[in-house]
Order: C-alpha cells, then structure tokens, then sequence
C-alpha cells in the first residue's frame, strides 16, 4: 500500500511517497521519496514562526515539492493508494494550506483522503526502528505495553500514554509554554538566530566540556515536585530574562554558561516529570518524540535514567533526521492505521479540517 503524505503543520512544508506492508515482523515502511522544505531561515528575521508568511510560502512551495517527492519516487499519483494530510494540532492557516491542496489532489485523482494527527506522526515514527542498512526502511511492532511517549516540540511538551494501538490518555503536559518555545526565547534572549534549540544546545555543550564546575547564574526547576506530571515552563524564561538583565553584556564564554544552565533546567524537569510518568503508569516501553528529541543532552539524559532505575523499561529514541517535523512520519502514521485495519481505504472521512488544538486524547 502508497499513501502520498503532506505535512504542512509549522513552518516545514514536506511531502513524502511512503509505501507500507505487514511482515511476520511487523510493518515494513519504506520511503519511496520525499522533499521537505524549511522556512526557518524566513521566519528568522520575526524571531518565531510568522503564521500568514507561514501560510503563503506553503501555497507557494506544495507543487513543487510534489513533483520533487514524485520524481524521487519515480512515480505517478494514480499509483498512490491514499493521500493523507495532518489536520492538526498546528498553525491553522498553515495546516489549511496543505488540507487544501490534498483535498484538491484527492477529487482530480480520485482517491481516498484520510486526515492525520501530527503528534502521532512523532510518536509512531519515534516507535518505528529504522533499518541500519537502508537510510529509508523502517519496522514498525507495537513494543510491550503500556508504551509512556514524552512529546517535546515546539507547540507542546506532553506525556502520552498509550495502551493499544492509537488510543492515547495524557497523563501530564505543559500549562504554559513548550519547551521547545521556551528554548527557542531564551536563544533569541541570548542573541541566537531561530530555531533556537539546536544552538542553545551547542553553547551548553561546549560549556559542559570546557568550564564543567563554573556557573554564574542558578534558574529555577518549575513544578519539579508538584505531584503531577504536569509541567511549566514560562517562569523559566522569565527567571531567564531577569537573569540576563542582571548579567548584562554577555561574551562568547558567559553565554555558553547560561545556555548549559538553562539546558539543565529544562533537563532536570522532563527527566523528573519522566520519572514520575514511568513509576506513575509502570510503562513498559518509554518513546521520545517531537523536534527538541533532537537534543543530545536530554536524550543522554533519559538513556541514563531508563538505564539507572528503570532497566526493565524498553527506552526508543528517534533518529535525528526524523525528529523534526516531515512528512514521512505522517505518512507512517497513516499506514498504520490503514494496515493494521483501523482505517478502511474505502469509507475515507467525510470532511477534513484544520484543528489547531487537536488533542491525541480527542477519538
Ligand atoms: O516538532 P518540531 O519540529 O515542530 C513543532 O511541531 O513544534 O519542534 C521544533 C522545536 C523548536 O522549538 C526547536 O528549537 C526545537 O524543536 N529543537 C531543539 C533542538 N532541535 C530542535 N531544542 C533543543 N535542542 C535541539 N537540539
Ligand atoms: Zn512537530
């Protein structure tokens, strides 16, 4: 089965050729081809994503990344079994442009249209383990369950649990800020370009290994023993901003400083949050997904956790090209709802929208 994916959430535009098929080992995903188009540098100048900007770069950009995702493949869109197109959650006008356009590819060529979740896209591409030998093959088994999945992005830090296939309960998320925001503030604070994450980590990790002892600043750990796995993260940056008021005019050094502080914050709370999730909800297989699974420093951080106190616990951390967002993890997603028969090819859904807030936990 070919299900053509288009991703067009945040401020990626991606559109991947995915194709799937059950094996006594479980799913075989195959990317057949994919283009995915950053506009990242575009949005850099307004320090975040710019929604109408976001929107009309989108327009602009599908048909071309279509032809480049086909011609990759080496295929036609009459081949295609599905087209499928995240709904939500994300940037309305965003996810509209990428709605639109499906639904137009669905009516000219006929095939059925399917909406998918884009933090379940992070979370069964995170699940799916890539073949080592293939840079597009991947194996898709449900781990043991209840699987606990950590989400960081951009727009969400949540914990899912998930106790069969595609049924989700949110054990504890953010009552503020993402994570992934509150990097990304804290790098324009410092001076860094957008996305911010990637190089508050580069500072903090140069700072690790060249001044390991030496700190200036301490920030706050939010809601680190609150009782829930609840989290927050807008006190962080505000405690960030007051900090770097006081400090003033920062060199290269005292940057990396302040950067490696601020990572371990914001390690030191998921890795708590992540304990208390795994003890809470004796999870058997713990998932990280969403573009700050990026992080070199919270994924060390979470091996070591699993590793010191819960050893029975299976720990999946996604390859790095797939933790930022793309179309191919939309794509898995889809297939496995069609291959494993939660979706019938032949009573797609009635009408697709945009739904900004779209929750996992909403069936
Ligand atoms: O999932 P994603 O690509 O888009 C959303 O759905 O939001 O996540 C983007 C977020 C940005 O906030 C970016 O700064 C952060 O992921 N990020 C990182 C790293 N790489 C990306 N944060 C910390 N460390 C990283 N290495
Ligand atoms: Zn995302």
């Amino acid at each position: 089965m070919k299900v053509l994916a288009i991703e067009t959430s945040c401020d990626e535009t991606g559109i991947a050729l995915v194709q799937g098929e059950k094996t006594e080992a479980g799913l075989r995903l195959r990317t057949l081809g994919e283009s995915l188009l950053s506009q990242a540098k575009l949005h850099a100048e307004y320090g975040g994503v710019y929604p109408t900007l976001a929107k009309r770069e989108h327009e602009k950009n599908l048909p071309h990344i279509l032809e480049q995702a086909l011609a990759e493949a080496g295929a036609r869109i009459a081949e295609v079994d599905a087209i499928v197109v995240t709904e939500g959650p994300g940037l309305e006008p965003a996810l509209w442009t990428g709605i639109e356009f499906a639904k137009k590819l669905s009516t000219q060529h006929q095939k059925p249209l399917f909406g998918v979740n884009h933090m379940e896209g992070h979370i069964v591409s995170s699940l799916a383990t890539h073949a080592e030998n293939s840079a597009d093959l991947y194996t898709l088994k449900m781990p043991a369950v209840p699987v606990l999945a950590l989400l960081v992005s951009g727009g969400h830090t949540e914990f899912a649990l998930m106790r069969e296939w595609f049924s989700y309960e949110l054990i504890g998320r953010t009552l503020d800020d993402a994570a992934g925001e509150a990097f990304d503030k804290v790098a324009r604070m410092l001076g860094l370009p957008y996305p911010g994450g990637p190089h508050i980590s580069r500072l903090a990790s140069a700072a690790r290994d060249t001044m390991p002892g030496t700190s200036e600043v301490s920030l706050p750990r939010p809601m680190l023993h609150a009782g829930t796995c609840d989290m927050s993260f807008s006190g962080l940056k505000t405690a960030a901003l007051y900090a770097l008021r006081d400090l003033g005019e920062l060199g290269e050094d005292r940057k990396a400083l302040f950067a490696r502080e601020f990572e371990d914050a914001v390690g030191d709370v998921l890795v708590e949050k992540a304990r208390r999730a795994l003890e809470e909800t004796g999870a058997k297989t713990f998932v990280l997904g969403g573009g700050v699974a990026a992080n070199a420093y919270l994924r060390e951080k979470l091996r070591a956790l699993v590793h010191a106190e819960f050893p029975g616990v299976e720990l999946r951390l996604p390859r790095l090209a797939i933790t930022g967002d793309n179309a191919v993890m939309i794509g898995h997603a889809a297939l496995a709802h069609l291959l494993r028969d939660d979706w019938n090819l032949s009573s797609p859904r009635a009408e697709i929208r945009a739904s900004g807030n779209l929750s996992l936990a909403s069936k």
